[in-house]
């Protein structure tokens, strides 16, 4: 039965005209090593903590401003999205109108950009940052559009263009989200970026190794707007995950989730937990848009290839009997550009198993797809999420005041393929996992128990 609206009547949920308030026993179990007897044994013991959230049910005006407007996904998602609520706009180093954007991004029907191009073509993204040194050489042709000045300065600019664009379209809030192109991981190094102090002060150096991206970030985090990064590179370098906590700005990230990998996270979920040893997986893909070309360069190549890498260690990890500590499959990952197959991605995967008694397994995967259509609507989930858990805040018993989430923020995770987590937090991959986590706490908000699947009322 699909339900449109509801309400909770419970003791425990109170509707106000601005939010809604929800008590809720989190429950959880720890386990201890305790001495009994003289001799040490594992105890499981149930855990419940008393939490408040409160839900601020006023949906604003949002603004939704992409880095890289003008590509493929930035193109696909504002031709296939028209909502009332949202306004589009960002930045992008081509200067070409979201309508020709449109037409060069070759994902859309022909005849659904004739309809679409009278709305678009008054869309013009606004100049962005520009550094050849941190994206593919073939890019080059394309920046004709760009910032001029100190990093600083650009910084300031992004800040302008940020409130310039919030009075114009009388938002009330801004989410920023990079979709531009990949970039080459930037050096992490003591004194550069591995505090706020040392970031901002290589900001005013205006020092070579900080990445366009890092500058929007930083941009976003002085204006405290969630800032989501949908590529694989390292934009959160420590020093800008410490100033957005210290902050409490949001931040997430990164890289979509989007395909191979998203399949992957629950294959090899599936496998481990049913005691089917992945010993190899080998991902090939192919692909002709202008992110594949972006990518034939090694220093891109690179950022996406440790992206997809880590996405099955949890999964391993989870199962001590399988691998011993330290073992690992093999995971290789192939990326080629193919300019023929355009935005239609090519994903091919094989998986090789250990099975009862040393037999093999292995599972062959073709996927065929475009790629921007399966990137654009987890652009609008990650913004539509970011916002919304901004309005949500939460205090355990004994703490005295609420909080909103942690900046850093986990709750997209089920949309990103290398879950940005707070430091010293565990990363959990498996898609099942993260719907959950995710599932649940939504249902917390409204003073509903987690699904819990046991059907017992049928047993
Ligand atoms: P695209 O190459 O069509 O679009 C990227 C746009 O960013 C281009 O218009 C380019 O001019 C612009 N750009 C580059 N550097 C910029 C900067 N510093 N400031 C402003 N604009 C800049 O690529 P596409 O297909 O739209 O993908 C975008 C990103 O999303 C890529 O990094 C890709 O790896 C990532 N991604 C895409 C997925 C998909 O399924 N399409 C899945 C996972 C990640």
């Amino acid at each position: 039965m699909f339900v449109e609206s509801f309400k909770v009547e419970s003791p425990n949920v109170k509707y106000g005209d601005q939010e809604i308030h929800s008590i809720y026993n989190y429950e959880t179990t720890e386990l201890v090593h305790e001495s009994r007897n003289g001799s040490y044994a594992w105890i499981v013991k149930p855990k419940t903590v008393v939490y408040e959230f409160k839900t601020d049910t006023r949906v604003p005006k949002l603004g939704v401003m992409l880095v890289g407007w003008g590509g493929n996904n930035g193109s696909t998602l504002t031709a296939a999205v028209n909502p009332d609520e949202i306004v589009f706009g960002g930045w992008d180093i081509s200067n070409l109108n979201l309508a020709d954007s449109m037409t060069r991004a070759k994902v859309l029907d022909i005849d659904l950009q004739k309809q679409l191009r009278p709305y678009m073509e008054s869309m013009a993204p606004l100049p962005g940052i520009y550094d050849p040194d941190f994206i593919a050489a073939n890019q080059d042709s394309r920046a004709n559009n760009v910032i001029k000045g100190t990093k600083s300065e650009q910084v300031q600019q992004i800040i302008k263009d940020i409130r310039e664009f919030k009075e114009q379209n009388k938002v009330d809030k801004v989410v920023v989200l990079w979709t531009a192109n990949t970039e080459r991981f930037s050096n992490v190094m003591v004194g550069l970026n591995d505090t706020t102090e040392n970031l901002l002060a290589s900001l005013e150096k205006n020092e070579a190794e900080i990445a366009p991206s890092t500058l929007y970030a930083i941009a976003c985090v002085m204006e405290n707007i969630p800032f989501i990064n949908g590529s694989p590179q390292n934009t959160f370098v420590p020093g800008l995950i410490d100033f957005a906590i210290r902050r409490n700005s949001l931040i997430g990230g990164d890289d979509f989730k989007s395909g191979q990998t998203k399949m992957k996270s629950v294959l090899v979920d599936f496998l481990v937990g049913a005691g089917i040893k992945p010993t190899s997986i080998v991902s090939y893909n192919h692909l002709g848009n202008n992110d594949g070309m972006n990518l034939s360069a090694p220093q891109t190549f690179r950022s996406k290839e440790i992206s997809k890498s880590n996405v099955v260690d949890d999964m391993v990890a989870s199962n001590g009997i399988l691998y011993q500590p330290g073992e690992h499959p093999d995971h290789v990952i192939v990326i080629k550009y193919v300019p023929y197959v355009g935005d239609s991605k090519r994903a091919m995967d094989e998986y090789t198993s250990e099975i009862f008694m040393g037999g093999k397994s292995t599972i062959v995967l073709h996927n065929t797809c475009e790629d921007s259509l399966l990137a654009a609507p987890i652009i609008l989930d990650l913004v539509l999420l970011a916002e919304l858990s901004t309005r949500i805040q939460l205090k355990a018993e004994g703490e005295g005041k609420f909080h909103s989430f942690h900046p850093v923020a986990t709750i997209l995770s089920y949309l990103t393929k290398a879950p940005l987590v707070p430091p010293g937090t565990p990363v959990v991959n498996a898609l099942s996992k993260q719907r959950a986590m995710l599932e649940n706490i939504l249902r917390a908000c409204i003073g509903l128990a987690p699904e819990n699947n046991m059907i017992l009322e049928y047993k």
